[in-house]
């Protein structure tokens, strides 16, 4: 449809995973083979059991959309692991999880990446700063009270990320070359050349919650979102 072009409408469907042992026990049930074998892979249980109700869940909410039997969806990988469903492949969504929490953005015929992560002081920011960062924004994160440094960080790492999940092409595209204005939100400044101009893509800062940075990644018009929880 013409207008959806113009103005996507996301969902966004946000919730914690609790990794409860009979709820994944009747989630698992959804997942196929593949999913199954991944589960087994996790060292823990409580990882284990996050993988599979996120991944039971992606299930339950993408078949409201397909109308089709949860257990009955079939996942397919683009070049660089971007997943999406072959048998409706104008349902397009994005996962993203931290900390035991989980986003899933959903919409038609859109081009879109999102991003959570949790806000905590963490490893050598001022290392990855340095490598991921553009020269502008080095400059202004370094310039910030120690104070503001983390939140900060995670504003634009998030930003990044859900750019380079909106492209399919994962962070081997390169962070540095994505660049956001970090007074100014809304769109990109800089993006590497391939994916178009940056007034093609729109930027929205997910301010939800206090312990999670967020962002969402569209190419088109300014996106309308609505806000879903999962039980
Ligand atoms: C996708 C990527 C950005 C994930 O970042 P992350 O913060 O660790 O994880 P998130 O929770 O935000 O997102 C993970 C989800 O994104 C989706 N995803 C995977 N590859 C993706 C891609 N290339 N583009 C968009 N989304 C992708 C999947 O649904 C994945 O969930 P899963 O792990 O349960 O399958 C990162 O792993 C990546 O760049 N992968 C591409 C492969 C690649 O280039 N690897 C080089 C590593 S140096």
């Amino acid at each position: 449809m013409p207008d959806q072009q113009k103005q996507p409408r996301i969902d966004l469907w946000f919730g914690r995973l609790a990794a409860d042992e009979r709820r994944c026990a009747l989630l698992q049930r959804l997942l196929d083979d593949e999913q199954r074998g991944r589960a087994e892979q996790f060292k823990t249980p409580v990882l284990r059991n996050r993988y599979i109700e996120s991944r039971g869940l992606v299930r339950e909410i993408l078949a409201e959309y397909t109308g089709a039997p949860p257990e009955t969806l079939r996942f397919s990988r683009q070049q660089y692991g971007k997943p999406y469903l072959p048998d409706c492949p104008e349902l397009s969504f994005n996962l993203s999880h931290s900390g035991g929490y989980m986003l899933l953005a959903v919409a038609r015929r859109c081009q879109l990446g999102v991003d959570i992560e949790q806000v905590k002081s963490r490893g050598n920011f001022a290392g990855l700063v340095n490598k991921c960062f553009a020269g502008p924004e080095i400059a202004w994160w370094k310039a910030l009270p120690e104070s503001e440094k983390v939140p900060a960080f995670f504003r634009l790492w998030t930003r990044k990320e859900a750019f380079v999940k909106a492209t399919g092409r994962g962070i081997a595209l390169g962070m540095q070359h994505v660049e956001t204005d970090p007074e100014t939100p809304g769109g990109f400044v800089q993006i590497p050349e391939p994916y178009g101009r940056p007034e093609h893509w729109r930027l929205v800062d997910l301010d939800f919650r206090q312990d999670l940075s967020g962002a969402l990644v569209v190419r088109g018009e300014q996106p309308t979102c609505s806000w879903h929880a999962f039980d």
